[in-house]
């Protein structure tokens, strides 16, 4: 049976951690999910890992909806969330749901957007339109050259206070999951025990109800340093299967994230 959104609120109130890793293909799809991950991202970071951009900014709704169509092809268990490229979606609520439109059409159950307390107007537009939203706070790698590089966000009490008031915004406005970027344990663990829908960390500790790494990072494929809340999980494993197993494993227990890769 695939995973929904009722599968996942459940898991949240059963204390079963969330596997989710980014997925761009047909073939990595299938893989995954048979080892055992709950959801697919197709995250924009294909401009990093499959297009060689040091930046998400470039990436193209046909882009997002060619590989949407791919990774849906590979999968029938897995929930597919994909993001929306920059330019889509904040100029309007309208702008955004005729693009989400067109993503859901591809074989995504979910879209993701970047975003605080501004994209409020937009996620209840979507929602109350049958399209489920997945908000993304933090480091929101859009907004990469007004955050001047891909740094921990929340690290003051000031900062802090504003993300976690945009989280609770973003639940009440009918956001169905929140992806957490590069934040302390600490804060995300606060923003996870207020919300009651599913949290995805991802450099934001072990205390959300899920995490997420891009697919290339932690099969090992990172180029140049790894950042603090990378693992590599292909360093011990004998095929990409038994690494991303591993992976799925660790998640489950809360082996992953450990302190060494938190904040
Ligand atoms: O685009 C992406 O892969 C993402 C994850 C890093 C959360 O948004």
């Amino acid at each position: 049976m695939r995973t929904s959104l009722t599968t996942l609120q459940k898991m949240v109130e059963n204390n079963e951690k969330i596997a989710v890793l980014t997925c761009y293909d047909a073939t990595f799809a299938t893989i995954l999910e048979n080892s055992g991950v709950d959801v697919l991202l197709v995250g924009d970071s294909l401009g990093n890992v499959l297009q060689g951009e040091n930046t998400t900014l470039s990436v193209t709704l046909d882009d997002m909806i060619y590989h949407t169509r791919c990774v849906a092809q590979g999968t029938d268990k897995a929930l597919i969330i994909t993001d929306m490229p920059f330019g889509t979606y904040q100029t309007s609520p309208e702008q955004a749901f005729k693009n989400a439109c067109k993503i859901i059409a591809a074989g995504a159950h979910m879209v993701k957007i970047e975003g605080g307390h501004i994209m409020t107007d937009t996620i209840q537009f979507l929602s109350q339109r049958g399209i489920p939203v997945c908000a993304h706070i933090g480091l929101t790698p859009q907004s990469i050259h007004q955050l001047g590089g891909y740094k921990l966000q929340g690290n003051s009490e000031k900062s802090a206070k504003l993300i976690l008031d945009d989280a609770k915004s973003l639940e009440k406005s009918g956001a169905n999951m929140l992806v957490m970027e590069l934040i302390p344990a600490k804060l995300a663990k606060k923003i996870t025990q207020t919300l009651s829908i599913p949290t995805i960390g991802i450099g934001a500790g072990n205390n959300c109800s899920g995490q997420v790494l891009v697919l290339h990072d932690m099969l090992g494929l990172f180029q140049g340093k790894k950042p603090r809340f990378i693992k590599d999980f292909m360093a011990d494993a004998q095929s990409i299967q038994a690494a991303v197993e591993n992976y799925v494993a660790a998640v489950k227990t809360g082996q992953f994230p450990s302190t060494e890769h938190q904040f």
